[in-house]
């Protein structure tokens, strides 16, 4: 296992021992809530936990039932006691940049939903402001408005990119059948008045900014996992 897997995978067991009996379980999407979903597999097999999980993506929801999770939905469930979700990007306040890939806008519900929210995430992730090292945000776009949103971001600030599907020509369409504009901003400054402005924007379905919704962050690292507790939830 290369070092950032190892990372990922710490930061993970640690996540998944806030999981209790007869909890309902958000599951993030990406390479690192991957391994807390096979985590969270193990558990079940092995301790006998009963859980149900409420995936938030299709990724998510193929993995669940691979290794084993009881899936249920918001309708059954439109509480959820924990999600563990991975990020692309968090500074030390926990705010968070999430979309790399593409299920921001399920990811965010879920999250919404949640009573505690945990990430976790690879050393790499961390960065003093949102947007550094060119990080991009995504926003989900209903196709209809993607010309016009584009336009708004470059006024905004951005330099936006439609992401592309690798292996098909075309845009990404996310799991509710919209595009993704990738929007590079630079070094974000008040990420929570951006957020607002662009989610204001008639035809945005949901912006990659997660402001105020992390309770906890893992942070795996070389020599073990870095905790850190929101002060402002
Ligand atoms: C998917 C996400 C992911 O959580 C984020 O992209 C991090 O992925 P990974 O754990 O593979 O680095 O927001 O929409």
């Amino acid at each position: 296992m290369d070092r950032i897997t190892e990372q990922k995978q710490k930061a993970a067991a640690e996540a998944v021992k806030h999981v209790r009996d007869n909890f309902i379980v958000g599951l993030g999407s990406g390479s690192t809530a991957a391994l807390a979903i096979e985590a969270l597999g193990r558990r079940i097999k092995t301790e006998n936990l009963c859980i149900k999980s409420i995936p938030s993506s299709y990724q998510a929801f193929q993995l669940a039932v691979d290794c084993g999770i009881p899936i249920t939905t918001l309708e059954e469930y439109p509480q959820i006691d924990v999600t563990i979700d991975g990020a692309d990007q968090l500074t030390p306040e926990l705010f968070l940049i999430k979309g790399g890939g593409a299920a921001l806008a399920r990811e965010k519900i879920v999250a919404s939903a949640s009573k505690l929210n945990v990430i976790i995430a690879d050393q790499n992730k961390k960065a003093q402001h949102l947007g550094a090292n060119n990080q991009f945000v995504p926003i989900e776009v209903i196709p209809f408005a993607l010309t016009p949103i584009k336009h708004k971001l470059a006024e905004l600030g951005a330099k936006p990119v439609i992401r592309e599907v690798k292996g098909k020509l075309g845009p990404v369409i996310t799991d509710n059948g919209n595009a993704v504009i990738d929007a590079y901003f630079g070094e974000i400054v008040n990420p929570t008045e951006l957020a607002v402005k662009i989610k204001m924007l008639p035809g945005v379905a949901e912006t990659g900014f997660f402001v105020n919704l992390t309770d906890i962050a893992y942070i795996g690292t070389d020599n073990g996992v870095e905790k850190i507790v929101s002060k402002k939830k």
